[in-house]
């Protein structure tokens, strides 16, 4: 049995999902850093993989770009595939002055414009959370992975291209430590079916500077969190 976007088959799937959004990257993932990695999914170029990682079974899918995409595809994980682990790989732009290019920020809990959380929640304020053990293991691994690591919340935003001069300034003051698109979205989908979902971001932009990474820059920011991400599901 497949689904409307995933053609794998039933059990192709371990039960520790990784998500980043480009699904070139999860390509780079499987080949790169997964041992005897298949393709299981290529519907509509979204390129998924399951291999393994110091022995355990894990999967890569790139998730596509936004909440609604990303809805998608860790709904039909969840539903159709039973996976059980489900953790976001991305880039972040920073909110905070002292968050600089490179550093990797662990997503606690996600704010958003969307109003995804809202409708599964009869129109109150959701918090979605990520899954506290997840979290915990990934804390454990960065540093033993030379990185230092920045826990706290981020804004999920529809809106990439945003042209209100007074969000930033909000978002700063809330604490909120970077923008992207995608952890609410996976987190709401994730407490509800008692499922246990992460996100690990690599800054690649400055929101207030306005720097941003290299190719090269970006390359090397995602392979270390790729491997904090590996060892903390292994
Ligand atoms: N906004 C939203 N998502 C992002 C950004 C950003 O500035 N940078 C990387 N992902």
């Amino acid at each position: 049995m497949s689904t409307p976007h995933l053609g794998a088959e039933p059990g192709a799937f371990a039960d520790t999902v990784l998500l980043p959004g480009d699904p070139l990257r999860a390509r780079h993932i499987a080949e790169q850093f997964l041992d005897g990695a298949v393709e299981v999914n290529r519907v509509r170029g979204m390129l998924g993989y399951t291999g393994s990682y110091r022995g355990r079974p894990i999967s890569v899918l790139g998730s596509g770009m936004g909440m609604p995409s990303c809805l998608i595809y860790a709904t039909e994980l969840i539903r159709a595939y039973g996976v059980r682990r489900l953790l976001r790989l991305g880039t972040a732009g920073s909110l905070q002055r002292d968050l600089k290019l490179g550093e990797l920020v662990l997503a606690t809990a996600a704010s958003t414009d969307s109003s995804l959380n809202r409708r599964r929640f009869d129109g109150m304020d959701y918090a979605p959370p990520a899954g506290f053990a997840l979290c915990r293991r990934i804390a454990e691994v960065a540093e033993p992975n030379g990185a230092t690591l920045r826990a706290g919340g981020v804004f999920s935003t529809d809106r990439f291209y945003s042209d209100d001069p007074a969000l930033l300034p909000l978002l700063e003051r809330m604490g909120l430590l970077a923008v992207e698109m995608e952890a609410a979205a996976l987190f709401g989908i994730a407490v509800e079916h008692g499922v246990e979902a992460g996100c690990l971001l690599t800054i690649s932009d400055e929101l207030h500077s306005g720097q941003r990474f290299s190719a090269s820059q970006r390359e090397e920011g995602l392979a270390l969190a790729t491997r904090i991400a590996l060892d903390a599901l292994a």
